[in-house]
């Protein structure tokens, strides 16, 4: 069987599919894989070291898509590229499936089967696979550091010779994946960490990295789904949570925000109100910006001052820290590609298996994933 790494086309994409410590893997089961050249160049891994892993360069995508019969790749495959598989090619990436139904109609008409990495079901035995997890750790630590440069103050308490500087105040609303490294990596560079989230369970997890956790008033059962995802609240829900963090908001020096309800758009959760209340030189982070954003002046992929207050709508956040994402990634799709290639030569798809079933989006020509279908 022959695997095939591509490089990555989209604008600031930094991060690779496969790094050498997974190729090796990979060869060693006796499976053939070919790296685009450069794959590696933005995760600093450069042709040689691929080739040390016993895989094999190719000058151009065009040669590798002739070949390949499974290709790796980071983000969706373009128009171009799908038209360079041969039929019957297996992909495996981040699909972006609820705004790709161009990309999916292609990969169906193609007969290409294409697994999308953000629909890999968060079951325990997925856990290796859940590349939406490893991807959210590297951002919510990076969102704190870059929330913390962006910032006009110091994040730890400092004694001087002149007097003390108090620690900065960091709120963090949503305690999910990316929320948790943010609440731990702000703590790490002292700042005081206020979180919230709809989840009462997330409460103990905040508190246990040191963070002050401000529950509210929903019952267990309303505030989850039955796989533990926060579920939507009503308006005049969002409305009250609003008023209760505009009681720290106000008093607050960071905003990080994370709030996510899967399949939605963000809620909003900080309003104009709110930003104009927060003291000259504060930082919102709103890591949802993709999703039409926490905050009501977050504008995706910008950066804007407004009423003093520095607003970061950053996207892609995990090509930003390549070498490991590139790594955690990497390691996320050789779980997968384990499940599908096992012996590392022969492709055994068991349809009804759940990871396989809720991941795949088209085989044989049809799209088969029952959200998409439409
Ligand atoms: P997650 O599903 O693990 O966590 C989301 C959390 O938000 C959950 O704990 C949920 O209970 C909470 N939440 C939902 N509604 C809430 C509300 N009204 N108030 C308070 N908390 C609420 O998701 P994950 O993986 O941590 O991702 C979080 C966000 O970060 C998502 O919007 C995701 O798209 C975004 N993200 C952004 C990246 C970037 O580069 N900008 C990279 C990775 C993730």
């Amino acid at each position: 069987m022959k695997v095939g790494i591509l490089k990555e086309t989209s604008l600031n994409e930094r991060r690779v599919a496969a790094v050498p410590e997974t190729i090796s893997k990979m060869t060693k089961t006796g499976t053939e894989v070919l790296v685009e050249s450069g794959a590696g160049e933005n995760s600093f891994i450069d042709d040689k070291e691929f080739e040390s892993t016993g895989a094999r360069i190719t000058l151009d995508a065009k040669t590798l898509l002739s070949e390949a019969e499974i290709i790796l790749k980071v983000n969706r495959p373009s128009i171009e590229e799908i038209n360079g598989m041969k039929e019957g090619t297996v992909f495996i990436g981040f699909l972006t499936p609820f705004s790709s139904a161009d990309i999916i109609k292609k990969l169906a008409e193609r007969k290409i089967t294409s697994f999308a990495m953000e629909m890999v079901p968060r079951i325990t035995r997925a856990q290796r696979m859940d590349a939406l997890s490893t991807m959210s750790t590297v951002a919510g630590y990076k969102a704190a550091l870059i929330a913390a440069n962006a910032c006009g103050r110091f994040f730890p308490m400092l004694t001087t010779a002149v007097g003390t500087v108090p620690p900065a105040k960091v709120i963090v609303i949503g305690v999910g994946v990316a929320g948790l490294q943010a609440i731990a990596t702000a703590k790490r560079l002292g700042a005081v960490v206020t979180a919230f989230d709809t989840r009462p369970a997330a409460g103990e997890q905040a508190k246990s990295l040191g963070a002050d956790f401000v529950a509210m008033d929903v019952a267990h059962d309303q505030a989850e789904d039955a796989g533990g995802y926060a579920k939507e609240q009503s308006a005049d829900f969002y409305k009250q949570e609003q008023e209760l963090i505009r009681k720290y908001s106000r008093d607050s020096d960071i905003i990080i925000t994370t709030a996510l309800i899967p399949g939605k758009q963000a809620p909003l959760l900080i309003t104009e109100e709110m930003v104009k209340e927060m003291r000259p030189g504060s930082v919102v982070m709103d890591l949802a910006a993709e999703l039409g954003g926490n905050c009501a002046l977050s504008e995706a992929g910008k950066e804007v001052i407004k009423h003093g207050v520095t607003i970061l709508g950053v996207l892609n956040l995990p090509s930003t820290l390549p070498v490991h994402a590139s790594l955690l990634y990497a390691k996320n799709i050789l779980a997968f590609l384990n499940l599908i290639l096992p012996d590392g030569k022969s492709l055994k798809l068991d349809l009804n298996d759940e990871i396989i079933k809720g991941s795949m989006i088209t085989h044989n020509g049809e799209i088969t994933h029952p959200a998409f279908k439409k």
